[in-house]
Protein backbone atom coordinates (compact mmCIF):
# COMPACT_ATOMS: atom_id res chain seq x y z
CA UNK A 1 0.00 0.00 0.00
CA UNK A 2 1.28 3.13 -0.46
CA UNK A 3 1.40 6.39 1.29
CA UNK A 4 -1.79 8.07 0.00
CA UNK A 5 -3.70 5.34 -0.68
CA UNK A 6 -3.19 4.38 3.33
CA UNK A 7 -4.05 7.69 4.25
CA UNK A 8 -7.33 7.44 2.06
CA UNK A 9 -7.82 4.56 4.40
CA UNK A 10 -6.93 5.58 7.60
CA UNK A 11 -9.83 8.53 6.82
CA UNK A 12 -12.64 6.04 5.69
CA UNK A 13 -12.24 4.18 8.84
CA UNK A 14 -12.28 7.31 10.45
CA UNK A 15 -15.47 8.54 8.98
CA UNK A 16 -17.09 5.50 9.17
CA UNK A 17 -16.58 5.70 13.64
CA UNK A 18 -17.37 9.13 13.54
CA UNK A 19 -21.28 7.89 11.78
CA UNK A 20 -21.27 4.56 13.88
CA UNK A 21 -20.99 7.12 17.00
CA UNK A 22 -23.48 9.50 16.05
CA UNK A 23 -25.53 6.55 15.30
CA UNK A 24 -25.43 5.31 18.33
CA UNK A 25 -25.91 8.38 20.46
CA UNK A 26 -29.55 9.31 18.80
CA UNK A 27 -30.39 6.11 19.17
CA UNK A 28 -29.57 5.01 22.41
CA UNK A 29 -32.64 4.91 25.14
CA UNK A 30 -32.71 5.46 28.73
CA UNK A 31 -31.90 2.07 30.13
CA UNK A 32 -35.43 2.27 32.08
CA UNK A 33 -37.18 3.08 29.07
CA UNK A 34 -34.97 -0.24 27.24
CA UNK A 35 -36.38 -2.03 30.30
CA UNK A 36 -39.87 -0.67 30.13
CA UNK A 37 -40.09 -1.30 26.44
CA UNK A 38 -41.18 -5.24 27.28
CA UNK A 39 -43.80 -4.52 28.93
CA UNK A 40 -45.84 -2.49 26.86
CA UNK A 41 -47.11 -5.24 24.70
CA UNK A 42 -49.65 -6.08 27.89
CA UNK A 43 -49.76 -2.27 29.28
CA UNK A 44 -49.71 -0.02 26.33
CA UNK A 45 -46.80 2.07 24.58
CA UNK A 46 -45.17 4.08 27.51
CA UNK A 47 -47.09 2.30 30.19
CA UNK A 48 -50.43 4.13 28.74
CA UNK A 49 -53.12 1.43 28.10
CA UNK A 50 -55.17 0.21 26.56
CA UNK A 51 -54.42 -3.24 28.05
CA UNK A 52 -53.65 -4.56 31.81
CA UNK A 53 -53.62 -2.09 34.19
CA UNK A 54 -52.20 1.63 33.55
CA UNK A 55 -48.88 2.03 34.46
CA UNK A 56 -48.57 5.81 33.85
CA UNK A 57 -49.55 8.12 36.44
CA UNK A 58 -48.26 6.28 38.97
CA UNK A 59 -44.78 7.11 41.46
CA UNK A 60 -41.61 5.13 40.91
CA UNK A 61 -42.31 4.09 44.75
CA UNK A 62 -45.05 2.66 44.03
CA UNK A 63 -44.32 0.75 40.99
CA UNK A 64 -41.41 -0.31 42.68
CA UNK A 65 -42.62 -1.98 45.60
CA UNK A 66 -46.11 -3.32 43.52
CA UNK A 67 -43.36 -5.02 41.34
CA UNK A 68 -41.43 -6.50 44.36
CA UNK A 69 -45.15 -7.77 45.89
CA UNK A 70 -45.05 -9.74 42.56
CA UNK A 71 -41.53 -10.48 42.54
CA UNK A 72 -42.25 -12.17 46.50
CA UNK A 73 -44.57 -14.65 45.08
CA UNK A 74 -47.25 -12.78 47.48
CA UNK A 75 -49.72 -12.08 44.51
CA UNK A 76 -49.89 -15.48 43.63
CA UNK A 77 -47.80 -17.39 40.73
CA UNK A 78 -49.36 -14.82 38.28
CA UNK A 79 -48.01 -13.34 34.88
CA UNK A 80 -46.23 -10.99 36.61
CA UNK A 81 -44.66 -12.88 39.09
CA UNK A 82 -43.18 -14.68 36.15
CA UNK A 83 -42.23 -11.57 34.13
CA UNK A 84 -40.21 -9.51 37.00
CA UNK A 85 -38.77 -13.08 38.51
CA UNK A 86 -35.86 -11.56 35.89
CA UNK A 87 -35.03 -8.07 36.74
CA UNK A 88 -32.47 -7.08 39.33
CA UNK A 89 -33.20 -4.50 41.88
CA UNK A 90 -31.56 -2.04 40.14
CA UNK A 91 -33.41 -2.96 37.03
CA UNK A 92 -36.42 -2.20 38.45
CA UNK A 93 -35.50 0.74 40.19
CA UNK A 94 -34.70 1.90 36.82
CA UNK A 95 -37.87 0.75 35.25
CA UNK A 96 -40.25 2.42 37.78
CA UNK A 97 -38.25 5.64 37.59
CA UNK A 98 -38.61 5.93 34.08
CA UNK A 99 -42.62 5.16 33.87
CA UNK A 100 -42.77 7.32 36.52
CA UNK A 101 -41.97 9.95 33.82
CA UNK A 102 -44.88 9.28 31.89
CA UNK A 103 -48.06 10.91 32.72
C1 LIG B 1 -47.88 -10.75 29.42
C2 LIG B 1 -48.52 -9.51 29.86
C3 LIG B 1 -47.77 -8.60 30.80
C4 LIG B 1 -46.52 -8.07 30.67
C5 LIG B 1 -45.50 -8.32 29.55
C6 LIG B 1 -46.33 -7.18 31.79
N1 LIG B 1 -47.43 -7.17 32.59
FE1 LIG B 1 -47.68 -6.09 34.29
N2 LIG B 1 -49.52 -6.88 34.55
C7 LIG B 1 -50.08 -7.85 33.73
C8 LIG B 1 -51.33 -8.29 34.34
C9 LIG B 1 -52.24 -9.36 33.77
C10 LIG B 1 -51.47 -7.58 35.54
C11 LIG B 1 -52.57 -7.71 36.58
C12 LIG B 1 -52.05 -8.75 37.54
C13 LIG B 1 -52.85 -8.93 38.77
O1 LIG B 1 -53.20 -7.92 39.40
O2 LIG B 1 -53.09 -10.08 39.13
C14 LIG B 1 -50.33 -6.69 35.63
C15 LIG B 1 -50.12 -5.80 36.68
C16 LIG B 1 -49.02 -4.98 36.81
C17 LIG B 1 -48.81 -4.03 37.88
C18 LIG B 1 -49.77 -3.72 39.02
C19 LIG B 1 -50.66 -2.60 38.56
C20 LIG B 1 -51.76 -2.29 39.49
O3 LIG B 1 -52.32 -1.19 39.34
O4 LIG B 1 -52.10 -3.12 40.35
C21 LIG B 1 -47.61 -3.42 37.66
C22 LIG B 1 -46.93 -2.33 38.48
C23 LIG B 1 -47.08 -4.00 36.45
N3 LIG B 1 -47.95 -4.93 35.96
C24 LIG B 1 -45.88 -3.63 35.90
C25 LIG B 1 -45.33 -4.23 34.77
C26 LIG B 1 -44.02 -3.89 34.27
C27 LIG B 1 -43.12 -2.82 34.84
C28 LIG B 1 -43.82 -4.70 33.19
C29 LIG B 1 -42.58 -4.80 32.35
C30 LIG B 1 -41.34 -5.12 33.05
C31 LIG B 1 -45.00 -5.52 33.02
N4 LIG B 1 -45.89 -5.21 34.00
C32 LIG B 1 -45.17 -6.45 32.01
C33 LIG B 1 -49.59 -8.31 32.55
C34 LIG B 1 -48.34 -8.02 32.03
Amino acid sequence: MNKSSGRALALAVIGTAVSAGAWAQTTVSPPGRLLASNCFQCHGTNGKGPGFERLAGKSASELFSEMKEFQSGKEGDNIMARHVSGFSDAQLRALAQWLSTQR
